[in-house]
């Protein structure tokens, strides 16, 4: 088999959070689709969609999970925050309302995941759409909340186009490194090849082989500039070793 077949893609889950109208869709659809819609269509319940990008000359395919704002609809997307890498959280610059509520998304996405050590794996984007528009929320204060609270900000307008596209290339690499520096953390506090690899005692050269290549996509020092992988390459190459020859 070749070997560029053998790479699987990284896959990687978005989500958008925010109130109504806000412009989550259409900002996914500027990035996505290069255009806007000036109507409103409020998303209902959730729109999904996928898209592949580059990222450090790796392939990633984003699953994108557009959630719909209003509150009606929370018992439909409420399911949809587990095992999300990276969120969108937008308010709209000329509405206050869309700014104060951004703590109460926060909630959400912490009471959704559920786990404290997921969320602060989860990397964050604050967008301040709209900027095309007469604003009621100065740059200082958007930028002051998402500081804070140690997320990137972005001013953005899904009209024109601004920010947009640097957003988005901003939190996918934010999602891979936090997976690196998950299987980073992992692999050093393992205590056994086993855990190390992730597999089963007894498990099979098979089983041994691809849960090494997993691993060894995201940390390959070719790959990765997440700090320590290359040493959890080395403990990573060890354990496949060491399981190997216990394989029959
Ligand atoms: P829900 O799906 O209901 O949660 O709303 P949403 O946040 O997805 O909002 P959507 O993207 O549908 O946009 C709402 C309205 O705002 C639409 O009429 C858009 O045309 C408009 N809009 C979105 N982004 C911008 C922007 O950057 N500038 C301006 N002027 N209008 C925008
Ligand atoms: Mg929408």
């Amino acid at each position: 088999m070749e070997m560029g077949k053998m790479k699987k893609s990284l896959r990687i889950k978005i989500i958008s959070m925010g109130n109504a109208e806000v412009g989550k869709s259409c900002i996914i659809k500027r990035y996505c689709e290069k255009r806007f819609v000036h109507k409103y269509l409020a998303t209902i319940g959730i729109d999904y969609g996928v898209t592949k990008v580059n990222i450090r000359d790796k392939e990633v395919k984003v699953n994108i999970f557009d959630m719909a704002g209003h509150p009606i609809f929370y018992e439909v997307r409420n399911e949809f925050y587990k095992d999300t890498q990276g969120a969108i959280i937008v308010f709209d610059v000329s509405d206050r309302n869309s700014f104060e509520a951004l703590d109460s998304w926060l909630l959400e996405l912490q009471n959704e995941v559920g786990n404290q050590s997921e969320v602060d794996n989860i990397a964050v984007c604050v967008c301040a759409n709209k900027t095309d528009k007469k604003r009621v929320v100065d740059e200082s204060e958007g930028r002051i909340w998402a500081d804070t609270r140690g997320y990137h900000y972005f001013e953005t307008s899904a009209q024109t186009g601004e920010g947009v596209t640097e957003m988005f290339q901003n939190l996918f690499e934010g999602v891979v490194s936090a997976d690196q520096v998950e299987a980073i953390q992992k692999l050093k506090a393992a205590r056994s090849d086993y855990e190390r690899l992730g597999v089963q005692l007894g498990a099979s050269k098979d089983e041994v082989n691809k849960a090494y290549r997993k691993l060894a996509v995201l940390l390959h020092p070719d790959k990765s500039v997440a700090p320590g992988s290359e040493e959890a390459f080395k403990l990573l190459v060890a354990a496949r070793t060491t399981l190997l020859k216990k394989c029959s």
